[in-house]
């Protein structure tokens, strides 16, 4: 009889390589290792030879970055989906595409079972398994990290020396590092204590804003419904776009983020993060919605918005709900179309400037110049009646009053 098989999300890193060894020791099973490339830097050379070698039957690597852009980032960043008004998400949009990817894999290789590496007290563990459960609910879940032995890193590395399992860096990075095209999330170390400042070492891509040119940044951004096209006048690819800004923001020290946030398994934890294009395309399209959306409409989507990060965060992406909220997303970008330009220096981003052919500013109504073509005296019959409603309450008050 064929053994059985174990897909896992491998990341070549200690966690997921120890996993393989173990996985494959405890339950007699075949090892299905996949790979997402969601445009991450670190760790992955040698990928498909380090998992061979540590015992897995068979190793894909899958390039997402485009499908992480279009269908991920792109209908997030029109929702304007920041967590608690700051993390733009790029972990947490992540792991429901690594996840599906995982399943897909699992289902055409005849898996029965899932296996990731995250841990007990994370975000990511409900975001995988959530998916899991909407997208494959037959498949056995494995979480190792939540029940193995090992209780330290010094304790995996002794079980990887012993067994034969090649590990990249044997030196202790002091933080736990995650990182993908839309923004690179670090935890742990120093970091744990919420009035430390972070070390300059934390800091994986970005320049600090003191040591950042003297001379300002300046971009043009053009959107159209809502999706960034261009850059300083040239079509590009979403991805492209991206990892234009990322570099452009990075230099000059634009996109840190420093935030104590709620995670789901309900602790507060400290987090630091590095996403230059991710809060400058938030801010220039935001931008670009004050000039073009409704005035309801635009109070309205900042509710929508926020619905739409905790979904995401919570690990809720393949939903009805995430489906809903894409209508009302999709049918407000309608006129997000036109050009922001703006400026970065040392660390932060501001407006120089925005203009839309379907701008809702008409310059004939709000200007104080004679060129005013709005009627003044249209405004004192429209203010009796706006304020009747607290007039009336008031003189009742002012009269029953003892
Ligand atoms: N707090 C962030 C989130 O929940 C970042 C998590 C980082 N994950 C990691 N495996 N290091 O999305």
């Amino acid at each position: 009889m064929s053994k059985e098989k174990i897909a896992i999300a491998y990341s070549g890193g200690l966690d997921t390589s120890v996993m393989i060894k173990w996985l494959k020791d405890r339950y007699d099973a075949d090892i299905v290792a996949v790979t997402g490339n969601l445009g991450q830097q670190k760790e992955i050379e040698n990928l498909e030879e380090k998992a061979m070698a540590t015992g897995a039957t068979s190793f894909s690597f899958l390039d997402l970055r485009k499908v992480f852009v279009e269908e991920y980032i792109q209908p997030a960043l029109k929702a304007g989906a920041l967590y608690e008004d700051v993390y733009p998400l790029a972990t947490a949009l992540g792991r429901p595409l690594l996840a599906k990817a995982l399943v897909d894999v699992a289902l055409e290789n005849d898996c029965t079972m899932l296996a990731h590496g995250c841990t007990g007290k994370g975000n990511d563990q409900v975001r995988f398994e959530v998916t899991f459960a909407s997208l494959a609910p037959h498949l056995k879940v494995l979480a190792p990290l939540r029940e193995w032995e090992f209780t330290s890193r010094e304790a995996e590395i002794a079980y990887a020396r012993k067994h034969d399992i090649p590990v990249s860096a044997t030196r202790k990075n002091p933080y736990s590092i995650d990182e993908n095209i839309w923004g690179i999330s670090i935890e742990c170390g120093v970091l744990e204590d919420p009035m430390i400042p972070p070390p300059e070492d934390a800091y994986q891509i970005t320049t600090s804003p003191e040591k950042a040119p003297d001379t300002a940044g300046v971009v043009d951004i053009e959107f159209v419904q809502g999706v960034p096209v261009a850059l300083d006048g040239k079509k590009m690819d979403g991805l492209d776009i991206i990892m234009a800004l990322n570099k452009l923001g990075a230099a000059h020290g634009v996109g840190r983020l420093d935030m104590v946030e709620n995670r789901v398994v309900g602790i507060k934890s400290r987090e630091i993060y590095e996403a230059p294009a991710a809060v400058i395309l938030h801010f220039a399209h935001r931008e670009l919605e004050r000039l073009t959306l409704e005035k309801t409409v635009f109070q309205y989507k900042r509710n929508v918005g926020q619905d739409y990060a905790n979904l995401i965060y919570n690990g809720t992406w393949f939903s009805p709900m995430r489906e809903a909220l894409d209508g009302f997303v999709e049918a407000t970008q309608k006129n997000v179309t036109g050009l922001v330009r703006v400026k970065l220096f040392k660390g932060s981003v501001s407006l120089l400037g925005r203009t839309s052919p379907w701008s809702l500013y008409n310059e004939e109504l709000a200007t104080y110049t004679e060129a005013d073509t709005f009627n003044h005296k249209a405004a004192e019959g429209f203010i009796h009646l706006y304020g009747l409603g607290l007039k009336t309450y008031s003189e009742v008050q002012a009269k029953n009053k003892v």
